[in-house]
């Protein structure tokens, strides 16, 4: 038996967002207080398996630090570590380079979106991406992953890792991973397409609502937001086939701390000219200031880059057992 921890990261590649925030971050700060053991990590070694400018890298890893502190993860309660700085991570994921298979990986639906039609032309890091985040979670014998619905396949793979690994040498080393996907805005998706989620890693998505963005911008983003003609429900039921109705209100629910259900019950009969304002009303007073906690911690890196060196100090208590006990169980 394990003892609970809980483990989950962010790349720091181009701007937070939304979904971000409430799929992850938001989360993360909610279930501080539960008193289980919770490492966050800046994970920039999956940021390069796309081509990063190094300036760039570096102030994107400081300015998510920023942004886990300022969504409230407190990192005197919480470990808050950039990925690079914790080197067992790396070593851990070659071991399980050799253990995953090539068929698990060509079957991840993320590699096959980001790598598209051009398979040959992407890195071979993109293709190992789940075995590193599978030794990412690992290293640490997390027990709990908080993720958005996006990453289920991936911990499902980290647990096929975690039990070949147990099985090819006899052990019950590793353990079975559970992925934390609860609340209203698991899948927050693209505000001007309600197919497609929003994310990071498309850049000409000009309707992403980012943590850096100012208040008119936040509203004007969420006025422009694709809709259709109907009044909004006051059943669940009713949001069935209407994908962008549906995403706004869960937006609005998990902003609130609602259900989807209480927010129904609040806005049902109410037209978009009349919710819209709403929404981005309650948008900018949560998101403001994140937005300037953000921006005055980047003020100064130095007090970052001090919490993420602690961080890793940390994080190297716990991980360097676990590498060093897997490395005898393989024979090293
Ligand atoms: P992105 O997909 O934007 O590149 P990451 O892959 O770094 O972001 O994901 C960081 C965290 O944010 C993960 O827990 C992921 O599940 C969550 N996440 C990303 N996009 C969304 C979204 N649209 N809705 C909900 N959660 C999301
Ligand atoms: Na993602």
């Amino acid at each position: 038996t394990f003892t609970p921890r809980v483990f989950s990261g962010i790349q720091p590649s181009g701007d937070l967002h939304l979904g971000n925030y409430l799929g992850a971050l938001k989360r993360f700060a909610d279930a501080q207080d539960k008193g289980v053991q919770s490492i966050y990590c800046m994970v920039d070694l999956h940021a390069i398996t796309v081509w990063q400018d190094p300036a760039d890298l570096k102030k994107s890893t400081r300015e998510l630090c920023a942004g886990f502190i300022a969504s409230g993860i407190d990192p005197n309660k919480s470990i808050l570590i950039n990925q690079s700085q914790v080197p067992e991570h790396a070593q851990l994921a070659w071991i399980f380079n050799c253990v995953a298979r090539m068929g698990w990986m060509g079957r991840m639906t993320q590699w096959k979106d980001k790598a598209g039609k051009n398979a040959e032309a992407a890195s071979l890091g993109l293709f190992a991406y789940p075995a590193l985040m599978a030794a990412d979670i690992l290293i640490y014998h997390a027990t709990h992953v908080p993720v958005g619905e996006d990453q289920k396949q991936h911990l499902e793979l980290t647990r096929d890792i975690a039990a070949k690994f147990n099985h090819d040498y006899g052990v019950d080393f590793f353990p079975l991973t559970e992925p934390v996907i609860e609340g209203a805005a698991t899948r927050v998706m693209s505000l001007r397409d309600g197919s497609k989620k929003m994310s990071k890693s498309d850049p000409s998505d000009a309707s992403r609502i980012n943590l850096t963005d100012d208040a008119d911008t936040i509203a004007k983003k969420i006025r422009k937001a694709k809709t259709d003609a109907d009044a909004l429900p006051s059943e669940v039921d009713g949001l069935k086939d209407r994908p962008e109705a549906r995403n706004l209100v869960n937006i609005f629910a998990a902003l609130n701390d609602q259900t989807v259900e209480q927010v129904l019950a609040d806005v049902g009969g109410q037209q978009f000219g009349t919710f819209k304002p709403a929404l981005a009303e309650l948008a900018v007073s949560k998101m403001g200031p994140i937005t300037q906690e953000m921006s005055r911690l980047m003020a100064d890196t130095a007090e970052i880059d001090r919490i993420l060196a602690h961080g890793a100090t940390q994080a190297r208590e716990i991980t360097a057992p676990i590498l060093k006990k897997t490395y005898e169980i393989v024979g090293m």
